[in-house]
């Protein structure tokens, strides 16, 4: 059965403030449908705005869709509404801890809404508390915590109740590179040895890179690609060759561009820097026919580079700009 399944959504939000013109719309979701498997880390990656918060917020029962349906863990999420919130943890975007309790106190208050008999609420607080490496802190008010470590204990209170599935919400927005590796190994704790299922949103490349088995390119509303981070890379774009020729006189600049002309499997070029960079599929089959030609034409190539293409490259592929630009 599928965690999560998602067909044909769409979410339309009408602005009324005052400010905006009267009719303004804006379109969320656009018809997207896609599933998540039980067990699976699946990640929805996209820019500002994509709109990867309004469908987890539908998926948690805290919006309602415009059209469309949506089951998770085999529950709809308008006819089944409780059903659908007794199966699901939720970690927000925006910090959502009280401030004026400790750690501990946070999670046993959630673990109360939740209903867990005492004895079971004692046993999971301790269990995640160790999960997230905040045993020593737990009797600390959280105002005092940093903000990597309220994330870590978000990230416990939204699994305290032993949820099937755990939406978060950008769980490492801002935090610093330690931070997020820290982060990044809970949830893959929760993923292997909880078997819980895990989707997240995200717009770091390498957070979706690293931590998912799949992953979908939202963009403007829509799902633009989804697959595994590796088929996306490797059937989306070419790999990058960096060539750094001597330039002695400006003849070799159009001598280089003649020469690469030629060759078939050069998909595109650019000088940036006094490098430049190609786009050829499967570049390292084609390197020694690069130097070879280079030589004979009498260019001389001082060093080469080959890159794999990354998530970013396959988003600004698809999108055009890069994450940072939208
Ligand atoms: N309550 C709302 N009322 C009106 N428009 C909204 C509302 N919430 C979101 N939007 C708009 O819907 C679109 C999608 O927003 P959403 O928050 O889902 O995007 P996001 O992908 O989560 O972005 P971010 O990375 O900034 O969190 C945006 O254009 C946003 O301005
Ligand atoms: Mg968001």
């Amino acid at each position: 059965m599928a965690a999560v399944e998602v067909n044909d959504l769409t979410k339309r939000y009408s602005l009324r403030s005052f400010l905006a013109r009267k009719g303004t719309e804006v379109l969320a979701v656009d018809h997207i449908s896609f599933s998540v498997e039980e067990g699976e880390i699946f990640a929805l990656l996209g820019p500002n705005g994509a709109g990867k918060t309004t469908t987890l917020k539908i998926l948690a029962t805290l919006l309602k869709p415009t059209s469309g349906t949506a089951k998770v863990a085999g529950y709809d999420v308008l006819a089944e509404r409780d059903a659908v919130r007794k199966s699901i943890g939720i970690v927000f975007q925006e910090p959502a801890l009280d401030t004026r309790l400790t750690g501990r106190e946070n999670l046993d208050f959630h673990a109360r809404m939740y209903g867990l008999p005492r004895s079971e609420r004692k046993r999971s607080i301790e269990e995640v508390l160790s999960l997230v490496e905040l045993e020593e802190y737990a009797d600390v008010l959280v105002s005092k915590y940093s903000g990597g470590m309220r994330r870590r204990l978000e990230i416990a209170r939204g699994f305290v109740h032993r949820p099937k599935v755990l939406f978060l919400d950008e769980p490492t927005l801002g935090l610093d590179a330690h931070s997020r590796r820290r982060i990044w190994s809970y949830i893959k704790k929760l993923n292997e040895e909880e078997h819980t299922t895990i989707m997240l949103t995200t717009h770091y490349m390498e957070e979706a890179d690293f931590l998912c088995s799949r992953v979908g390119i939202m963009h403007n509303g829509r799902i633009v690609a989804i697959d595994e981070p590796e088929k996306l890379k490797s059937s989306f774009t070419e790999d990058i060759l960096t060539l750094e020729i001597a330039w002695n006189d400006r003849s070799e600049e159009e001598k280089a561009i003649e020469m690469l002309k030629k060759f078939e499997f050069v998909r595109d070029f650019m000088q940036k820097e006094g490098y430049i960079l190609l786009k050829v599929h499967h570049a390292e089959m084609h390197i020694a026919e690069i130097l070879e030609t280079a030589s004979k034409v009498g260019l001389e190539v001082k060093s080469v580079s080959l890159r794999k293409p990354s998530l970013e490259d396959v988003f600004i592929q698809l999108t055009g700009k890069t994450l940072e630009e939208w």
